[in-house]
């Protein structure tokens, strides 16, 4: 599983840096290092809401409150 996290500036400004620390910690509580992949992007246009971030592909806008629902429910649950 790609999970891409948007690093460029308005990410950056909503807390990308955060994110990807949160989604770092994450990947290794759940022994997942083997099965999930963390890379950064750039700019997709959708930077409005928060973080832009694609877990294979599907995009969602990510505040740094809702990392660990948002990994639940689209990482563990599909990896499952
Ligand atoms: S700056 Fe991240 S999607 Fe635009």
């Amino acid at each position: 599983m790609n999970i891409s996290i948007c690093v460029c500036t308005a990410c950056h400004v909503n807390g990308a840096k955060d994110i990807v620390e949160k989604l770092q910690n994450l990947v290794a509580e759940n022994n997942l290092g083997d099965k999930v992949e963390l890379k950064a992007s750039f700019c997709d246009g959708d930077c409005k809401d928060g973080v832009y971030v694609t877990v294979d592909g599907k995009g969602f806008s990510l505040t740094a409150d809702k990392v660990e629902e948002f990994f639940k429910v689209n990482v563990i649950d599909k990896l499952a």
